[in-house]
């Protein structure tokens, strides 16, 4: 492990606003960005395109330990270019049902056993923020600020509703409620790595807090911690 690197771990459940903040704040620092969700649905989605059967822990780890993917940073935007075996895979991943399976995956401790090096080897100077269910806990224990995002279920859905249409996803408030309560239930009461804060973790509820705001509030956390940060 790189434990000179910098590391900012952002985790919390679904629809808390770890993706946007994550990449805004490691746009500000100038850091690398782990989105290791996006691991998870890879894993997911490639399963499906091969005929894996989601409940097929040894079959799945053996394809997670040799995932083909490359992430390419597409300069000035936050977003990612992400390629599985060769081929941009985009909004592919970023249906809820996709999102789902992830989940589902995601309970398989060989599954994630099989992804944890590749995680680490993001921490890369000048700094990384980690951005997931278990960054702070599991991936980078040593992290030297730990934020854990949550907001009501309702705040959630609706914010997801938003980005799913606005990103041309047609989605239903109600279905997608009950879907990140469920995914709640699923990713915090599995055996393996439960989604839970680090004991180190800062807690910040972001149900009435605007992007900005978060934004401004991680990095001054960080400005505590990290000497000579970007302004
Ligand atoms: O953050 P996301 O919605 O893209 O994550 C998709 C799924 O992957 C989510 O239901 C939980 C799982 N996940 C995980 O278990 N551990 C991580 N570090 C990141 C995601």
């Amino acid at each position: 492990m790189n434990s000179a690197v910098p590391v900012l771990t952002v985790d919390g459940p679904s629809g808390s606003g770890k993706g946007t903040i994550s990449a805004l704040v490691a746009q500000r620092l100038g850091w690398h960005l782990l989105d290791s969700g996006a691991l998870y649905r890879l894993v997911a989605f490639g399963a499906g395109r091969h005929q894996i059967d989601l409940a097929d822990e040894t079959a799945l780890a053996e394809y997670a330990a040799g995932l083909d993917v490359s992430f390419e940073l597409v300069p000035g935007a936050t977003e990612v270019r992400i390629l599985l075996e060769g081929e941009p895979v985009g909004a592919a991943i970023r249906t809820e049902a996709c999102g789902n399976s992830a989940s589902r995956v995601a309970a398989l401790g060989r599954v994630r056993e099989a992804l944890l090096q590749r995680q680490r080897d993001f921490r890369q100077p000048p700094g990384l923020v980690a951005d997931g269910r278990d960054m702070g806990t599991v991936v980078f224990p040593d992290a030297e600020v730990k934020i854990f995002l949550t907001a009501s279920v309702e705040e959630r859905a609706r914010r997801r509703y938003k980005q799913l249409i606005e990103k041309g996803i047609s989605a239903n408030l109600a279905d997608l409620m009950k879907e990140i309560a469920e995914r709640d239930a699923r990713d915090t009461q599995r055996a393996v790595s439960p989604l839970k804060p680090a004991a180190d973790a800062v807690v910040l509820d972001t149900s009435e807090m605007n992007i900005n705001e978060v934004v401004d509030k991680v990095l001054a956390l960080c400005r505590e911690r990290f000497d000579n940060l970007p302004q």
